[in-house]
Order: C-alpha cells, then sequence, then structure tokens
C-alpha cells in the first residue's frame, strides 16, 4: 500500500487529527457547495475537497487516484485515499460478504442496501471528520457506483437509490467525479488478468464473473450519469499510458487545485 493509502485500518484520520466520534463533523456550508457548480468555489475555496473516482472493471482508478494523491501531497494539499465499499471496519465486513464468493447470489434490492450501508458508516467515521480537519478526501468509488451497477445494469429503481442518499449522511456529494472511461471488453480483459496475477477471483470476483453485456450497461450509465451532471463530472479516456492519464486527470482538477496546473503529469 502507498503512503497515501489511508483507509482507516492504515491511517485513521482521528489519530492525525484529534477529530472524535463525539464531533459534530458535518459542514453544512461544504454541503452546499457541493450543490453548485464546483468552479464557483475556484480561487476562494477554504475547504477540504471530495473527490471521486469511477469507471467499469479494469479501467485504472486504484493507479490514478494514487497518483493524484501523490502529486496533490507534493503540491501541499494533503489528500487521502479511501474507496467503497471497504473504507471502515464494518465496511470491510461488508466488502467481503459482497464481492467475494462466501454467499453464490444475493438478492439486487439487498445488494443495493448493503452498498448504501457501507457508504453511511464509511462517511460518518471516516469521510466527514477527514474533511472537517482540511484534509482532501479521494474517494474509490462512490455513490454514482451504486446508480450505475444496481440501478442501471441490475434493473432497480435510480430513484428509489436517490431518495435513500437524501437522509444525512448519505446527502454528501462530491466536488468532482472523475469518470475514468474504458471499452468494456479492454477493462475486463484488464481485470481478469489483474485478478489473476494477485490471485483474488476467490475473493474478489463477483463483479468479473458477470456477462459482458452487464459491463456495458454499467460503462452506458455512467455515461449518462455524467451527461445529466457535466459541472460535476469529467471524463477522461482511460486509454494510454498512466502518465499520459495521470495528466489529463490533473488537468481536470486543476481549477480545484491551482498548484496543479500546468503540470506534465508525471
Ligand atoms: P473495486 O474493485 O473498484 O474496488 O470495486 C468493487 C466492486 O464493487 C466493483 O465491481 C463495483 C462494485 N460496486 C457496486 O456494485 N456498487 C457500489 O455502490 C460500489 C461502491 C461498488
Amino acid at each position: 500500500m502507498s503512503r497515501h493509502d489511508a483507509r482507516p485500518d492504515v491511517r485513521d484520520p482521528r489519530a492525525a487529527t484529534g477529530a472524535s466520534e463525539a464531533q459534530e463533523p458535518l459542514e453544512p456550508a461544504l454541503s452546499a457547495a457541493a450543490q453548485v457548480d464546483p468552479r464557483l468555489l475556484t480561487g476562494t475555496r477554504r475547504h477540504a475537497c471530495f473527490i471521486t473516482f469511477e469507471g467499469i472493471e479494469g479501467s485504472g482508478k486504484s493507479t490514478q487516484i494514487a497518483r493524484l494523491a501523490e502529486r496533490l501531497d507534493d503540491a501541499g494539499e494533503p489528500a487521502v485515499v479511501t474507496r467503497e465499499p471497504g473504507g471502515s471496519p464494518l465496511g470491510r465486513r461488508l466488502r467481503s460478504l459482497l464481492l467475494g464468493g462466501e454467499i453464490a447470489r444475493i438478492e439486487p434490492i439487498a445488494e443495493m442496501l448493503l452498498y448504501v450501508a457501507d457508504r453511511a458508516q464509511h462517511l460518518r467515521e471516516f469521510v466527514e471528520p477527514t474533511l472537517a480537519s482540511g484534509t482532501h478526501v479521494l474517494c474509490d468509488r462512490y455513490l454514482d457506483a451504486t446508480l450505475a451497477y444496481q440501478g442501471h445494469a441490475r434493473g432497480l429503481d435510480l430513484e428509489l437509490i436517490r431518495r435513500l442518499h437524501e437522509t444525512p449522511p448519505l446527502d454528501r456529494r462530491p466536488h468532482r467525479t472523475i469518470l475514468l472511461d474504458l471499452d468494456p471488453e479492454l477493462g475486463l480483459e484488464r481485470a481478469l488478468r489483474r485478478n489473476e496475477e494477485r490471485r483474488i477471483e476467490a475473493s474478489e470476483g463477483r463483479y468479473e464473473r458477470e456477462a459482458l453485456g452487464f459491463h456495458r450497461r454499467v460503462r452506458e450509465g455512467y455515461l449518462s450519469l455524467a451527461e445529466a451532471e457535466p459541472f460535476r463530472f469529467r471524463i477522461v479516456a482511460a486509454e494510454g499510458s498512466t502518465d499520459e492519464i495521470a495528466a489529463r486527470v490533473a488537468d481536470l482538477l486543476s481549477d480545484l487545485f491551482p498548484a496543479l496546473d500546468g503540470e506534465d503529469g508525471s
């Protein structure tokens, strides 16, 4: 794990910041700001940013998120990396149930509610206290994953998922979402190769076993979410070298982090 990987089992932000469980972590001003065009925050931003990364399997999110964390740290903008599912002790148990092979079939609505449970715990225990401490949070998957996978691909009601996310702490919205877009055939091939290399098929292979049509629906779902919220989303072509993609990502965040402007991404 990289030095930037601050998932709670690795680096507890409360230990670093002195924030306590009892501290009220929600910042109404930030929540409200997150509903508006984040470009309005440019130049006057005083709050930490919540940036999410989304994409199909094998789109290279984890690599890109680690690169961005490194560049932000170098630029004097400390950022921590976390993920869903699995960004809290409860979440790690849920992740193994959701992605592992122990339970062969999970009813779609049960699956969706488990992702939402993971998110509520993650927000309350990790994301909100970290943002309140002034540290940026880079999150590998968030609400859009539930909309794309459980909504668009599995066919659950999108409005039901959205309504659940109107209740605190689930009403937190990212300042910016980077969608790493890739042909699902290519993505699946990469993901299966990676799983084989790391021998993680048995513990985390649930979605890689889905048919190609499922992954096409996920991709289309993500693209339609991005089209509906152009202020929040930035679509990045996830083809090319890691450096090239990192440069594209940095470019698309330079309005929120001026220190990233003009760097070459390497
Ligand atoms: P990861 O391997 O990128 O960490 O993703 C974990 C898997 O969880 C991925 O296949 C997508 C799935 N997922 C959902 O289906 N819904 C969700 O809400 C989230 C957060 C992840």
